[in-house]
């Protein structure tokens, strides 16, 4: 197909699992800091929106090999040769996540995890444990609990890092990151883009019905063995 001059090409970067993976995992996660901030009874949502995390995190990771193009890992992980090229401002990124916002992808999706899952050991001592904590030794759940606290300021870091990043593009790059992680598609110029990016141009994300399916099929699954593991 030719595009005119001038006229955008409009590419679906982020599947709909994608986005709703995001959105869900932030709500989640603001939840799970509000719920631990008030304690008490509120310890149960709190591990109920842990849960929910946990199950979000696993599908991202299943749906990073088996996902659409640009929610692959294969696809935006970088080499450290890409890395540096683009940090020495040789390479412009395509139009997934840039090298260096995917190591930030790669570093949240890591600290979420290890915070779901320390949480699964990780005791109050005072009425509230993690369903896994009776699994394992009074000296596991102590270290698995410091870890979970001390990655509180792991994750809070990153977020900063994250949406300070978000801006910098918006008020620095003239780039609007926000909008395709809602509506899912990134608008671009093919006569200037079609340069530095010969490899994208076609290569969007598949997000149609079946892959869609697919996704909820995945995460029903996940969610039902997760909850009969820590209902068992
Ligand atoms: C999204 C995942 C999670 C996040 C972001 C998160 C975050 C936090 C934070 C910020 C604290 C407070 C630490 C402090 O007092 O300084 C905490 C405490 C705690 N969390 Fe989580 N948590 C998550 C998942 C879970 C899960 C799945 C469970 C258990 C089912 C859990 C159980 C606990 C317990 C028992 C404490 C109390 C530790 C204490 O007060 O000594 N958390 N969590
Ligand atoms: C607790 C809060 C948040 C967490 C844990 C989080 C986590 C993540 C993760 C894991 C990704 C990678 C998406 C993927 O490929 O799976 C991502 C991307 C993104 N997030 Fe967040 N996020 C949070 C809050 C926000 C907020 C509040 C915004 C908007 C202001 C935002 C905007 C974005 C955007 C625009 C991207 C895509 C970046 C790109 O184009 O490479 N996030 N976030």
């Amino acid at each position: 197909m030719i595009y005119p001059y001038g006229m955008k090409k409009i590419i679906r970067v982020w599947d709909l699992p994608i986005r709703l993976f995001h959105w869900l995992l932030a709500v989640c996660i603001l939840i799970s800091f509000i719920t631990v901030k008030i304690g008490g009874n509120a310890m149960e949502i709190h591990a109920r929106v842990g849960y929910c995390v946990l199950a979000l995190i696993i599908f991202r990771i299943c749906w990073g090999l088996m996902g659409s193009y640009h929610a692959r890992f294969i696809n935006f992980v970088p080499s450290p040769q890409s890395l540096f090229s683009y940090v020495l401002g040789k390479s412009q990124g395509g139009i997934g996540h840039n090298p260096l916002g995917a190591l930030s992808v790669i570093a949240l999706i890591s600290s979420v995890g290890v915070q779901a899952v320390t949480g699964l050991f990780a005791n109050d001592d005072i009425s509230f444990e993690g369903p896994f904590a009776k699994y394992v030794s009074n000296s596991t759940v102590s270290l698995l609990t410091s870890i979970h606290h001390f990655n509180e300021y792991v994750l809070l870091i990153l977020i900063a890092l994250h949406l300070c990043a978000i801006l910098y593009y918006y008020k620095f790059k003239g780039e609007d990151l926000v909008k395709p992680m809602i509506v899912g598609d990134k608008e671009i110029d093919p006569s200037k883009e079609a340069k530095n990016l010969p490899a994208d141009l076609g290569l969007a994300s598949k997000d149609g019905g079946l892959q869609r399916g697919l996704a909820l099929l995945l995460l029903s699954l996940i969610a039902a063995v997760l909850g009969y593991l820590i209902t068992a």
